[in-house]
């Protein structure tokens, strides 16, 4: 039997790989990097020095590159589902062009696959025979809190975690909102009573942080995010949204 692992790398620290991580690349005979592009050159650099750090040789390493998601389709989920299944044939061509049975491939995934990810959805679109295991990763909500020395949820009550599409359709639709995927600032619209904790480029040397009453901070968030972003020439960032007192 062919063996995958989509292994959670971290949000960006490598010292976020967990020993079970580790492990699973020191096991792994084969790696899919899948190339995002120019501008997430760092990100694949992470990727390559995790396997170069970890990885026990000899092993091999095949590229793909990302298949191109039509961001300005009216249609967002049929989008995704569209560049979903073109991601699920590079899966596949690697399950049975790459591996041999016995092996193990591995996909070592941004954050935690469990979060805003879609390879394990791709992975059910896969026809061929394998097995396949996931090893959790540190999320960047896990990263985002811990460096804001906040808890993510406060005593017995939910938070609600979402993107930033539907933060500005819906509005702040809880007291504890953290987003993810915002390329334009929604807090702006959560309401006056919302503290924010934001981070970008959670992890890494360049990570910023920035947290106080929304109507006061939302200003600076939005230079800085613009400033960062033009001059690393892309960004990740993401924010809990707290309101104080909460209203429920
Ligand atoms: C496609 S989702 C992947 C999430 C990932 N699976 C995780 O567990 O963090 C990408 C979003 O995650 C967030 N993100 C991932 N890494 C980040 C980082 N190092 N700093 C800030 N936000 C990050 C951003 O909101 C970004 O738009």
């Amino acid at each position: 039997m062919k063996r995958l692992s989509i292994i959670g790398i971290g949000a960006g620290d490598p010292d976020h790989l967990t020993f079970q991580a580790a492990k699973a690349i020191a096991a792994a005979d084969v790696f899919l990097l899948v190339d995002k592009g120019e501008a997430k050159q760092d990100l694949a650099r992470l990727r390559h020095d995790l396997i170069t750090a970890h990885g026990r040789p000899p092993y091999r390493i095949v590229e793909a590159t990302d298949p191109e998601r039509d961001r300005t389709a009216a249609a967002y989920t049929a989008a995704v589902e569209d560049w979903r299944s073109r991601r699920a044939h590079i899966y596949e061509s690697f399950v049975t062009g790459e591996l041999d049975d016995g092996q193990t491939g591995a996909l070592l995934v941004w954050g935690d696959p469990g979060i805003y990810d879609s390879t394990l959805a791709a992975l059910d679109e896969v026809d061929a025979e394998f097995e396949y295991e996931v090893i959790p990763g540190i999320s960047s909500v896990s990263a985002l809190t811990a460096r804001h020395r906040v808890g993510l949820t406060r005593v017995g009550r939910p938070v609600h975690l979402t993107t930033g599409r539907r933060l500005a359709a819906e509005g702040a639709t809880a007291d504890d909102v953290l987003v993810m995927l915002d390329a334009h600032c929604s807090f702006a619209g959560a309401g006056d009573d919302f503290h924010i904790y934001w981070g970008a480029y959670l992890g890494t040397p360049d990570e910023i942080l920035i947290s106080g009453p929304v109507r006061e901070v939302a200003d600076e968030i939005r230079a800085v995010r613009a400033e960062a972003r033009a001059r690393k020439g892309w960004i990740m960032d993401t924010y809990l949204l707290r309101r104080e007192p909460p209203a429920s």
